[in-house]
């Protein structure tokens, strides 16, 4: 039987095989889909034993996605434009090619939900991997303006630079934003210590939509603020997880599968639903 693996320390909690399992029976793939969690140093000796042994992709998650796009033989131009891989297919000519998916998951998971990109004012928070990784995506779709705020500016006002030929792009500081906003995407990790950007309610209004990447069985502390401030159409990061874990199998399989039964699965799972 095929087999994938995700790669990442620690990845005992990862959903990736409950869903890539969910998938692999939709469109009726024999494949099979399990964990490694190798320590940081032995990341590389442990993925290339995987495809040696005749391992045919893998996922790559926290905190490996870096050195994948270092090591894989070739790199699709997203995964180049996001600097990480998240997904590697080995090509039937043996070569590893690096892909990230995490950019389109969350595009495809916005327009899902209905949420407009095209000529809307989007507000990114976080100047970190996750925002790196879906920058080049959301400016594909045409916003009117993408506005990128980071606790460390710096960080933000080099994203914007980076990204200047893809679209109008411009980082600005916590404190000198202008809303209301289309969409707020939350990509920073503050939730994760129950915290908050500096966000001022006037970026928000009830049609802004919500976005945070981040996911819990309750609502992330931005979710929370947002709801608090009136606003209607919210949304955590598990559809994200479930389309961009859609797109690297639509990578290795050559088929998509489809992801609303399958997420819905997943919060049951997680005893969310
Ligand atoms: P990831 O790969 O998940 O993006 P990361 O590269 O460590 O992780 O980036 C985390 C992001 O969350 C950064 O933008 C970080 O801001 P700094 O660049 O200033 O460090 C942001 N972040 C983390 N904790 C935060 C907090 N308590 N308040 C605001 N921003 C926070």
């Amino acid at each position: 039987m095929d087999r994938y693996l995700v790669f990442g320390h620690p990845v005992r909690h990862s959903k990736s095989p409950f869903i890539h399992t969910l998938f692999a029976r939709q469109t009726q793939q024999a494949l099979e889909y399990g964990l490694a969690e190798p320590v940081p140093a032995e990341f590389e000796t442990s993925l290339r034993a995987f495809f040696a042994e005749g391992g045919k992709g893998c996922n790559v998650t926290v905190p490996f996605k870096e050195q994948a796009f270092a090591l894989v033989d070739r790199l699709s131009p997203r995964a180049r434009r996001a600097g990480a891989v998240n997904t590697i297919k080995l090509t039937d000519d043996g070569v590893l090619l690096g892909d990230n998916t995490d950019g389109a998951g969350l595009v495809a998971d916005l327009k899902s939900h209905g949420v407009a990109l095209t000529g809307s004012r989007i507000l990114l928070l976080g100047a970190g991997g996750a925002a790196r990784g879906c920058l080049a995506p959301l400016l594909a779709e045409g916003p009117s303006e993408l506005v990128i705020a980071n606790r460390t500016q710096a960080k933000a006002a080099r994203l914007a630079e980076e990204f200047q030929d893809l679209g109008a792009i411009q980082a600005v500081a916590y404190e000198a934003l202008q809303g209301p906003f289309d969409l707020v995407i939350n990509s920073t990790s503050a939730s994760l210590q129950g915290d908050l950007p500096p966000l001022s309610p006037a970026l928000i209004h009830g049609d802004t939509a919500i976005y945070d990447m981040m996911y819990g069985a309750t609502d992330t502390p931005f979710i929370a603020w947002a709801k608090s401030h009136g606003a209607r159409l919210t949304m955590d990061g598990l559809g994200m997880l479930v389309e961009q874990a859609a797109e690297a199998f639509t990578v290795w399989r050559g088929l998509r599968p489809g992801t609303k039964q399958v997420l819905r699965e997943l919060k049951r799972n997680l005893g969310i639903l």
